[in-house]
């Protein structure tokens, strides 16, 4: 037993002994030290799901067509081609920039699949790891994922997550959930200005489901919402794995289709906070005295197809350190903001990567950023 007077210098060698290495090949606690390994979502063999109440909670108004014409199909090809595009230049540039890149695997999403109780006509995609995976220090979880279409979306990641065990991390699926009909609920709030007690999710409470991009990670402190794919059993489900070094810190924002934080809050820089003005009226409590950002809107034309979220995601960027922002090229706004705030943006296209839900902090997982080996 080590007592509590020992020295870091003493410590150490026992602490290298247990870890089998300087340092883990996964590792990664915040948004924001430097990034050394990243995984990059793949859209080709991308499918559109059948329209559901689990969609129809969460998608801009408008969409249905869309997803009635394509339900169980690939998504459309020259959709598909230029966020593909986009993709291979973000990797380009991430490795310009010294980060490692690894992908999921291109699977076909058009396929159907069932389980004994249930059949869908087809999957999505392995377009947004951060939907998927969440890295905790060196624990990465897997999670439930509440939409049927995505039930088997891990299967693009295995051959990764078996690299990372191989290489020293913990890993940990969430149960695996049944998605039986007990799961969804009708009575949910869609698009109606309900928050607190009165906002009715899509999801129930019979058994935990999340998305790992419900979380955002600050050090120790980990800031989640309940939204239609993260219920209070999911949130119970990572408080109690991540045990009592971690604090879980459940918050509400002012967002009429809660799916996914990161365009909401995202935190660039200790004390730096970008946030989304419509949805947040107050920070967690957890953040008080971070500077504040309010997001510009994005540029974006209204006759840009939005598929699966909102124009927020001019603010779901990435962190390649407490400096260097990956932004999205056209929104000038933003990144004139965010100069001025003291970054250095790095501006890179993926408007049409926007059409797919999300931009550059949906479509990577962060595997691995700088940490000491006394951070283990
Ligand atoms: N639901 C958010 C919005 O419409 C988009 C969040 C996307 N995030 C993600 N990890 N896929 O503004």
């Amino acid at each position: 037993m080590l007592g509590k007077h020992d020295s870091y210098e003493e410590v150490k060698p026992i602490n290298d002994l247990l870890c089998g290495a300087a340092k883990k090949r996964v590792y990664s606690a915040n948004e924001w030290d430097t990034l050394e390994e990243v995984i990059v979502g793949v859209v080709d063999g991308a499918a559109v799901p059948t329209w559901d109440p689990m969609i129809e909670a969460v998608v801009p108004d408008g969409q249905e067509s869309f997803f009635r014409a394509y339900g169980g199909k690939p998504w459309p090809a020259n959709e598909v081609a230029a966020a593909s595009r986009e993709l291979e230049n973000l990797v380009a540039v991430l490795k310009s920039e010294g980060v490692t890149v690894k992908r999921p695997s291109t699977e076909s999403f058009a396929k159907p699949f069932s389980t004994p109780n249930w059949s869908q006509q087809s999957g999505l995609y392995a377009a947004m790891p951060r939907d998927y995976l969440l890295v905790v220090g060196d624990v990465i979880i897997e999670s439930p994922m509440a939409w049927r279409s995505r039930y088997f979306e891990g299967t693009a990641y295995r051959a990764l997550l078996k690299e990372y065990f191989n290489n020293g991390a913990r890993w940990l699926p969430a149960p695996r959930p049944e998605l039986s009909a007990e799961l969804f609920s009708t009575q949910f709030s869609n698009g109606q200005e309900l928050f607190g007690e009165e906002w009715q999710s899509a999801v129930t409470e019979f058994e935990p489901v999340f998305d790992a991009a419900d979380f955002v990670r600050f050090g120790r402190d980990i800031v989640v919402q309940r939204s239609h794919v993260t219920n209070a059993a999911g949130i119970e489900w990572v408080r109690r794995c991540l045990g009592p070094s971690y604090t879980i810190h459940e918050h509400q924002f002012h967002d009429a289709h809660p799916m996914h934080i990161d365009a909401s809050i995202m935190p660039l820089a200790p004390g730096k906070l970008l946030i989304n003005p419509e949805r947040v009226k107050d920070v967690p409590a957890v953040l008080k005295g971070w500077d504040l950002l309010p997001a510009p809107r994005s540029t974006l034309p209204a006759s840009h197809p939005m598929r699966m979220c909102s124009p927020w995601v001019v603010m779901n960027v990435i962190s390649l350190d407490e400096r260097r922002v990956i932004v999205e090229a056209s929104e000038e706004p933003l990144i004139k903001a965010l100069r001025n705030w003291g970054f250095e943006p790095i501006p890179v296209p993926f408007r049409a990567f926007y059409s797919f839900g999300g931009s550059f902090h949906c479509a990577t997982a962060d595997i691995r950023r700088r940490h000491a080996t006394n951070d283990l």
